[in-house]
């Protein structure tokens, strides 16, 4: 019997673009999906990639893979997840390996990773970004799992992922159980966030400055060969330069404007949440969303609330501006990602290496961009910043920025046109920056209806002041 280096169970676009991946580079591949006339489908129009192994019935899949057996599952996540490991894990040996590569939660991972472990298995949850043609061609991977499983592993996931300009594989392990998870689920709410910020800029220059979707569509192009040089901005101009078939007015004009969500934005919010993050341009992004889909509210505002509608009298050099609010809001996004991950290394007793996440985001994944080799540089050169934007290259480009970054907030604010993106990251760069917050005013009004006391700037202790007495202060 043939055996397989790796395995895939699920070939949906996902699945499949995967094992053909494999196969490209030199690995045989088995291959199983719970209807066999799918994978009959890949063998008969991509059996040519490589060496594949189909089977029919699981067992024989993983009779087909080399000890220690590795079997990556792309399945749907949830319910679904957990049969196919439950039926891979009653087949499988002390030592083999089941790989997730779905999007799934990491509290999730956790609970299977120390489930399986008992039973002396690994289980490697694992980010894999770069949609179906990054699957293909080389995506950028996030795994996390043991590092024992690593050590055989590493080398077949390096071998397909997607590389970094300097030649290094977009693929690192992360740290244990669910952090490849997690930091996959950063990078997606850092996604939503980037999205968002675009979605603002494009609304700014289209509503505002009254530019057509085609001269935009230059814009963009344009931006993505200087500091925005990146994956999202590059598509952005595609879809703005297309034009529909049907109708002949631009793509961007007869698409519904209710953003879907498959849930990973929420995810990183609800987290964050828990470990008092301020990830507040995914929040705002992912509230963006919401109320795009909302549609009893804004059906019942259009027409009713007033308000100006775009159309005010705006510079030429407004679109420079946007450029500029652009990159120090999109920088912003990133510096509270990377805190959200630092706080999950503390909380979760992990190590994940922030340099080494930018630097795996290099390439291969959704938010794949130029500037990701000065994030790397910045965190390499100095892994203890307290923020990104503390790093002086960081501090300089938001610093020039920031005029700008003024100009385009206030302009929206006067136009009507919502910015929660630029604006909650203006907010939070202002908030971070302050010597003094009302953060104080909040602490005397908590001790004044709760006695929930407070802390002096003068001195060390806590303090309470008898409020519906005489207003006395006591030292707790
Ligand atoms: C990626 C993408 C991928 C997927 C998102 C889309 O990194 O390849 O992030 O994971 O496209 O799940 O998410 P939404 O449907 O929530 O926008």
């Amino acid at each position: 019997m043939r055996t397989a280096d790796i395995g895939v169970v699920g070939l949906a676009v996902m699945g499949s673009n995967l094992a053909r991946n494999f196969a490209r580079h030199g690995f045989t591949v088995a291959v199983y999906n719970r209807t066999y006339a799918k994978t009959q489908e890949l063998i008969a129009e991509h059996g040519g990639d490589g060496d594949f192994v189909p089977s029919e019935e699981l067992a024989d899949f993983v009779a087909s893979l080399k000890r220690p057996r590795k079997a990556m599952i792309m399945v749907q996540a949830g319910k679904a997840t957990d049969a196919v490991i439950e039926s891979l894990a009653e087949l499988m040996e002390p030592g083999d390996m089941i790989i997730d590569g779905g999007n799934a939660h990491f509290e999730n991972t956790r609970r299977r990773e120390a489930a399986l472990r008992e039973r002396g298995i690994h289980f490697v949850g694992t980010g894999v970004s770069g949609g179906e043609e990054g699957a293909l061609n080389g995506p950028s991977i996030m795994p996390g799992g043991s590092a024992e499983s690593y050590e055989s592993l590493g080398p077949i996931l390096e071998a397909i992922s997607a590389k970094a300009p300097d030649g290094t594989p977009c693929c690192t392990r992360l740290g244990p159980d669910g952090a490849g998870h997690f930091v996959k689920m950063v990078h997606n709410g850092i996604e939503y966030s980037d999205m968002q910020l675009i979605g603002e800029a494009y609304d700014l220059l289209r509503r505002g400055a009254g530019i057509e979707p085609t001269e935009l569509s230059k814009i963009f192009s344009e931006w993505n060969t200087g500091d925005l040089d990146s994956y999202l901005i590059e598509i952005t101009a595609e879809v703005l330069g297309h034009t529909d078939a049907a109708t002949g007015k631009p793509f961007v004009d007869v698409v519904l404007d209710q953003a879907g969500q498959k849930g990973t934005g929420r995810w990183t919010v609800q987290i964050a949440l828990d470990l008092g993050v301020p990830v507040t341009g995914i929040a705002e992004a992912t509230f963006a969303r919401a109320l795009s889909s909302g549609t009893r509210q804004r059906e019942g505002a259009v027409g009713v609330l007033s308000g100006p509608d775009g159309g005010v009298d705006l510079p030429e050099s407004f679109v420079d501006d946007v450029r500029q609010a652009l990159y120090a809001s999109k920088i912003v996004a990133y510096a509270q990602g990377f805190d959200q991950i630092a706080a999950a290394n503390a909380e979760f007793g992990w190590d994940i290496d922030l340099g080494s996440c930018a630097a795996l985001w290099r390439s291969g994944c959704i938010i794949r961009a130029g500037f990701l080799d000065k994030i790397t540089a910045a965190w390499r050169g100095n892994p203890g910043l307290p923020t990104l934007l503390a790093a002086p290259e960081f501090t300089k480009i938001v610093t020039e920025a920031q005029d700008a970054w003024r100009r385009v907030v206030s302009a929206a604010v006067q136009a009507g046109i919502p910015t929660p993106g630029f604006s909650a990251a203006l907010a939070y760069y202002d908030g971070l920056r302050s010597k003094r917050l009302p953060a104080a005013l909040i602490q005397g009004q908590r001790d004044f209806f709760g006695a929930h006391t407070y802390k002096r700037v003068d001195r060390e202790g806590t303090f309470h002041t008898e409020w519906s007495g005489d207003r006395s202060e006591t030292e707790l």
